[in-house]
């Protein structure tokens, strides 16, 4: 079965064709980052606009480089959720404009699954059941999955997920947006010199809470007379040593809690070398498998769309033509 993807929930435009028996064929993928960046973060209206400009001329392309005719794709997933309202419909109309023109099922698809699924394109994929730790702009949960449609959250972040952190901590340090990584690079430079709380290191349960390690990042910046280049990468080294360490821990805890040895780590935070490095190193010592997606398939993209599409296809395909979408949309309500 031949399934066209397409992602547009935030700032990435990205489409991709997936077929269940030989993989993922190719994708594509526009990124806004350049036409937000000088807003310091996502303009929804801006959003909805670029991918009504681009999102055709990427299936097209898409199309063409695989030498694949429209009328050969068995079925559309898209992501209706959760996401920007504007942004989500962008991407819901056109998938079903084209399923209901070639009489094909849609598959709508929950962002939050893709990423968690996204690690399967890699050719050791990951089998059931493992634990996922998902850390993107939006999120941080630690999710217990045991088939397609099965998930339990079993740790979330009670305020800032840790891209958000990542982002918020860049701006303070004037890196940019998104800022993770920006920051992740710029800790390459630093070194152990300040030190920042781990937020619920030692706490009882898998819940996150990183607001807290953003003010304690602001009253460091506020306490230096000069904000250097070399002071700026010694503390994004150490904001990175603390968000990692709390994320290392809280994975490695839950892990053991639900008698699990298989940790998959998804979502934009997951393309982290020092979150990567950490949960190798950890992995070989305490004899659990570690799983992460290509870096490229880490942040928003449309093959992790198409292949939760072609895994889902039997749950959730359908032939109405309706849609609506879901900005707010919790991964158990599916
Ligand atoms: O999964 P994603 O593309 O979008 C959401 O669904 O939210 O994740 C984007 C987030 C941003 O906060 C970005 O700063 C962060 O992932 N990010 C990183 C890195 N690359 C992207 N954070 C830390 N280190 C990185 N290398
Ligand atoms: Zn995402």
């Amino acid at each position: 079965m031949l399934v066209l993807g397409i992602e547009t929930s935030c700032d990435e435009t990205g489409v991709a064709l997936y077929d269940s028996e030989k993989g993922l064929l190719g994708h594509t993928l526009h990124s806004q980052i350049k036409l937000h960046a000088e807003y310091g973060g996502v303009v929804p209206e801006l959003a909805s606009r670029d991918h009504i400009r681009h999102i055709i001329p990427l299936i097209d392309r898409l199309l063409k480089d695989n030498s694949i005719e429209i009328t050969a794709v068995d079925s559309i997933a898209y992501t209706s959720g959760p996401g920007l309202s504007g942004a989500l419909l962008v991407g819901s109309t056109v998938a079903e404009a084209i399923a209901c023109s070639l009489n094909i099922p849609s598959i709508p698809i929950h962002h939050l699954e893709g990423h968690l699924l996204a690690p399967m394109l890699e050719a050791e994929s990951p089998s059931f059941p493992f634990l996922a730790l998902l850390v993107s702009g939006g999120h941080s949960q630690l999710i217990h999955v045991k088939a397609i449609g099965d998930y339990t959250i079993v740790g979330d972040t009670l305020d800032d997920a840790a891209g958000e952190a990542f982002d918020k901590t860049a701006q303070l340090l004037g890196l940019g947006y998104p800022g993770g990584l920006a920051l992740s690079n710029l800790a390459e430079k630093g070194g152990p010199f300040f030190t920042l709380p781990r937020p619920l290191l030692n706490s009882h349960g898998f819940n996150f809470s990183f607001s807290g390690l953003k003010t304690a990042v602001l009253t460091l910046v506020k306490k230096q007379e000069v904000l250097n280049q070399s002071i700026k990468a010694n503390i994004a080294f150490e904001f990175q040593e603390a968000i990692t360490d709390v994320l290392v821990k809280k994975s490695f805890l839950a892990l053991e809690h639900l008698n699990l040895n298989q940790l998959i780590v998804s979502g934009g935070v997951g393309a982290n070398k020092k979150l990567r490095e950490k949960l190798i190193k950890l992995s070989l010592k305490n004899n659990f498998k570690v799983s992460f997606p290509a870096f490229e398939f880490c942040t928003d993209n449309g093959a992790m769309i198409a292949l939760a599409g072609a895994l889902r296809y039997h749950l959730s395909a359908k032939n109405d033509f309706k849609y609506t979408v879901k900005p707010r949309w919790r991964l158990s309500e599916i």
